[in-house]
């Protein structure tokens, strides 16, 4: 079977073509980090209009370097939720037109779901495990039953961890997309120059939980309050001691939640899962079988998008062309009581 899928939820326009939920034929992935990169963040109108002009010539190439026709198409998978409203519905309508005609199946995808597929293009993975999906909106730990099936035990409180680091680097203008080029001024950087505060997050339903805002709010507004007072202050010294500390909070609740449910197999995704550091604390985590993407599946693309879809188009689970685009979904959310 193969599937076509389509992924524009936030700044990457992106289409794949997947046979039968691994093998990846193409994936193209059009970066607008040019365009956004002026206000270190990203603006979600010039998104949605950038989407639209580079859509369809996209998915024609993806097609293209598949070398798969039209006709030879199964289905169409695009990513329905969650994400920036503009964006989502520029890939989500022109899927819709496309698979109304052609007479194709359609089948919407949640992009966090999806996020937590990408390994599974590469290589087999045995059901449940502890998923950590780690992106620019989200950060999440979960219990994952099935690729459609997941529990939520913890997850933040405030700010996603990939925001965090687009907002650090943003401030302290070390340039955009923040995650890259933290990690990459961290690699010359001490990170023992500043001692950041970890948030303490122990109790009942709160024991997996992440917060970022404290930390953010330290590495913006009093980074001389948590200096050794010895190493220089150097961005690449900020970067590496906030890198370090923003992903010690990670990896604590990872083995935490791991050791509580007895799930030794972690599986990570999005964006901050190509994050260097936060790959190597966990690879040294003894009892724990790691699992991470390849750097080219852990941020945003449409092969994940056509890997799940094709897992839901197997069992059944097709939308129709009613289906509606959402940017946000409560269950990957903190509730308050
Ligand atoms: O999954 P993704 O491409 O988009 C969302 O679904 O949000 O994740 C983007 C996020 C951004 O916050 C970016 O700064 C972060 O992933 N990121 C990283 C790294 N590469 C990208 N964070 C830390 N280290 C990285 N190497
Ligand atoms: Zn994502």
């Amino acid at each position: 079977m193969k599937v076509l899928g389509i992924e524009s939820s936030c700044d990457e326009c992106s289409a794949a073509v997947v046979e039968d939920g691994r093998r990846v034929l193409s994936n193209l992935v059009l970066s607008q980090v040019d365009l956004h990169k002026p206000w270190y963040g990203v603006v979600p109108e010039i998104a949605s209009r950038q989407h639209i002009e580079w859509i369809r010539g996209v998915v024609e190439d993806a097609l293209a370097e598949a070398g798969t026709g039209i006709a030879d198409l199964d289905g169409v998978a695009v990513t329905r939720r969650p994400g920036l409203i503009g964006s989502l519905l520029v890939g989500l309508s022109f899927a819709k037109g496309f698979a109304w005609a052609r007479g194709l199946p359609l089948v919407g995808v949640d992009h966090i779901l999806a996020h937590l597929y990408a390994p599974h293009l590469v290589r087999d993975i045995d059901y449940p495990y502890l998923g950590l999906l780690v992106s620019g909106g989200h950060t999440i730990i979960a219990r994952v039953e099935r690729w459609d099936a997941i529990e939520v035990l913890g997850t933040t409180i405030d700010d996603a961890c990939g925001e965090a680091f687009d907002k650090v680097a943003k401030h302290h203008g070390m340039g955009f997309p923040g995650g890259v080029v933290i990690d990459r001024l961290a690699q010359s950087g001490d990170p023992d120059a500043f001692r950041f505060p970890k948030p303490k997050l122990w109790k009942g339903d709160a024991r997996y939980d992440v917060s970022y805002s404290g930390l953010k709010t330290a590495v913006i507004h009093q980074l001389d309050q948590f200096w050794n007072g010895k190493a220089e202050r150097s961005l690449a010294n900020i970067a590496a001691s906030f890198q370090r500390t923003a992903i010690d909070i990670l990896v604590d609740r990872v083995v935490r939640a791991a050791a509580d449910t007895g799930l030794r197999r972690v599986v990570a995704g999005g964006g901050v899962a190509a994050n260097s550091r936060l790959r190597s604390c966990l690879a040294a985590e003894p009892g724990l079988e790691v699992i991470f993407p390849p750097l080219a599946l852990c941020t945003d693309n449409a092969a994940m998008v056509a890997g799940l879809g094709w897992r839901l188009l197997r069992d059944g689970k097709t939308s129709g062309l009613d289906l509606n685009a959402e940017a946000r979904v409560s269950m990957f959310k903190r509730k308050y009581p």
